[in-house]
């Protein structure tokens, strides 16, 4: 086996995987093969061949069942680093995942079962979950909002969520939704960077049987928004007081009612590529990018991955346990799903509420055919103990999916075992915010998965794996991992941002799309994708930029200099330590501890909290002034301290930094 590149051996040395020496694989079983759409590896092959060879043939055939008002003309224009896709078209995405279940057996299917935190469920047919959109759309209309107007989205898991995006879809104004567990301050840099103008929330979220206090937390941000000019507000706790302000805030019911028989039951048809929504995510600057997916590409990209990779069928009962304001939640809970004509559960609450057995009565209870979950929540079911999954029989389980990072194959066998009882096919798909669906992946009924490995390229992706000098890596020897052309729900510009987007992704590797992370392909064309290579960190499947960490740390009248940097951890793969050093007259006290990493909860999310602080009296680094993470990420962990350090200005600041608490 090769030796692998230097960053990549630097990555591995945390320790997220002990992926190099797993050689077990699972044949796909054969019942399930049988009724596959894909059934054998072969049948994925040839048209995974023809996705690269002819793909105005695979996309017009494989789209038949989406609603285009006008067909396109060019599958794809590429001129370097900007795609469209689908050009000529004209579409209204709601239409395929709403309209055109009408009049069929789909139109009094369950589109959407939603268990709420305290226990109870309610269900919304395809014809329902219709006409609510089209009465909402109205409702946003008549607030103001026209085409090309953005709309801020701060709510919890409830089907309203998943209305109001959809109604948003409809009147062709881009949403962005923004995590509930995001603080104020980054709720009002999100609305104000994409000028949002209204707000869709709710007045609370029961999460572990307390409100979450959604509508206190849009007030406090829209104070400095000037762009916004209404609030929607969704009473889903009437019990919690919330302020509305004259003017401004409206009842999202009262909204409806005002806008009366308004409806347009035939919605505008836009071009394939007006913007369907912004969706911010961490990268390595301190300041979020507003990740542009628009409306042909983005649907036909969810819509075929959805149906391919959860080999849907007609009776399944999916369940994807991501929560809507990130990525996984726009594309697997809503637009993937219901342009299949999916039935999708929808839960609100956390995992471990009441207790650790919520996840698995909830599929009982639903006879939940799909799951589709992260790694960080696997291994924290594996801690809370197997009692938990033995109270329930899972025998309506048919295929399981991971998402998010690495999954460690203890955890990975552990699900096969203990959720699938061995007879669930797993997924690992691999993909970004940036991607918007689903890229590497096994396909359930034709191809064997290894644990821990993401798997082959789904249709349409090319993947390599090359070296810093560019060049295509061998067998086993590991690098950056880049995709060599266009696929449909790629990201298509950071909102405002253009040259970022250049840089970002098209800057590392000629002609490119640069993931971010590293990995290596093996002898089989297996993907296993080790972690982020450059300044983002993933902490329980949340995406969070180092520099973003600093800066709000920096931010603190006593914080000089700040370093952000992942360590191994059991559950949540990377937990966040940073290093700090304080300016004249601060004393590096417990408390001061506290009040830091309080003000990351008050300023990020308390998501983003770091996990350690450990003060310094100054930072290693360069002579050049850079500042040494390698060596810091081998001190927080604990590690010996290896590699070149001859450059590091100062050898005795680096003994100072061990033994600190955190
Ligand atoms: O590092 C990869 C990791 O998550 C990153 C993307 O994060 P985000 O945009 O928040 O989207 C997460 C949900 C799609 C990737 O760059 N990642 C995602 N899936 C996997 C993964 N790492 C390993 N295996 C995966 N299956």
């Amino acid at each position: 086996m090769a030796a692998p590149t230097k960053e990549v051996k630097e990555i591995m040395s945390d320790k997220i995987t002990n992926v190099m020496t797993e050689t077990r694989r699972f044949e796909p079983p054969a019942d399930f093969s049988k009724k596959a759409r894909v059934p054998a590896k072969e049948a994925y092959e040839k048209l995974y061949r023809e996705s690269l060879d002819d793909p105005d043939t695979f996309w017009k055939r494989e789209t038949a069942d989406l609603v285009f008002d006008k067909a396109w003309k060019k599958t794809l224009e590429w001129e370097l680093p900007h795609a469209r896709w689908f050009i000529g078209a004209t579409l209204n995405v709601t239409k395929s995942c709403l309209d055109r279940h009408l009049g069929t057996p789909t139109e009094n299917k369950a589109a959407l079962v939603w268990e709420s935190e305290p226990g109870d469920s309610t269900t919304l047919s395809y014809g329902e979950l219709h006409q609510q959109v089209v009465e909402f759309a109205a409702a946003l209309e008549n607030l103001g909002v026209k085409k090309g107007d953005r709309v801020a989205i701060y709510m919890g898991m409830v089907p309203e969520v998943v209305v109001g995006m959809l109604a948003c879809a409809r009147i062709g104004a881009p949403h962005t939704v923004v995590f509930g567990g995001f603080a104020a301050e980054s709720l009002r840099d999100r609305i104000n960077d994409c000028e949002a103008k209204l707000v869709l929330t709710q007045d609370g979220a029961p999460r572990r049987g307390k409100p979450v206090a959604l509508k206190e937390t849009v007030d406090a941000a829209v104070e400095h928004t000037p762009c916004v000019e209404k609030v929607v507000v969704f009473r889903r706790m009437p019990d919690l007081e919330i302020t509305m302000k004259e003017g401004r805030d409206v009842d999202w019911y009262d909204a409806v009612g005002q806008a009366g028989s308004n409806r347009q039951p035939e919605p505008e048809a836009f071009d394939a590529e007006h913007p369907l929504f912004i969706l911010y995510t961490s990268g390595s600057t301190g300041k979020p990018k507003g990740i542009l997916h628009t409306s042909a590409g983005y649907l036909v990209g969810t819509h075929v991955s959805t149906k391919y990779v959860f080999d849907l069928q007609d009776d399944d009962v999916y369940w994807c346990t991501a929560d809507v304001g990130w990525i996984t939640g726009h594309s697997y809970i809503v637009y993937g799903p219901l342009s299949n004509g999916a039935t999708c559960v929808l839960y609100e609450g956390a995992p471990n509420f009441p207790d650790w057995g919520r996840f698995w009565e909830l599929i009982d209870k639903h006879r939940v055919t799909i799951l589709y979950t992260a790694p960080t929540a696997i291994r924290a079911f594996v801690k809370a103990g197997d009692e938990w999954v033995d109270k329930a029989s899972l025998a309506s389980l048919r295929l399981l999916g991971t998402v998010g990072e690495p999954i460690n194959p203890d955890a990975w066998m552990w699900y096969r075992d203990k959720i699938g009882k061995g007879r669930c096919p797993i997924v690992d798909t691999w993909w970004q915010t940036e991607t918007g669906s689903i890229l590497m992946t096994t396909l359930p009924g034709a191809t064997y998965s290894k644990p821990g490995s993401t798997g082959l390229p789904m249709f349409g992706v090319e993947p390599d794996v090359v070296t810093s000098e560019g060049e295509s890596a061998d067998a086993n020897e590991g690098g950056r991992f880049i995709m060599k052309r266009p696929w449909p729900s790629m990201l298509r510009t950071i909102w405002g941002d253009d040259e970022r987007f250049r840089q970002q992704y098209w800057s590392e590797v000629e002609g490119a799309y640069f993931t971010g992370d590293g990995a290596r392909r093996d002898e089989d064309g297996y993907y296993w994708v080790v972690g982020r290579i450059d300044d983002v960190l993933n902490v329980s499947g949340h995406r969070i930029g180092t520099a973003e960490i600093e800066s709000t740390l920096v931010s603190h009248s006593s914080v000089a200099e700040a370093a952000a940097v992942g360590r191994p951890h059991d559950i949540k793969g990377q937990a966040l330590i940073v290093f700090v050093t304080l300016k004249p007259g601060h004393a590096p006290t417990p408390e001061l501890r506290t009040t830091l990493k309080t003000h990351v909860a008050k300023e990020i999310g308390k998501f983003a909290a770091p996990d350690g602080i450990r003060f310094a009296d100054a930072l290693p680094k360069t002579r050049s002034g850079k500042i040494m993470r390698r060596l810091l990420k081998q001190v927080a962990a604990g590690e010996k301290t290896e590699g070149d350090v001859s450059t590091l200005e100062d050898l005795s600041v680096l003994a100072k930094l061990r033994d600190e608490d955190e």
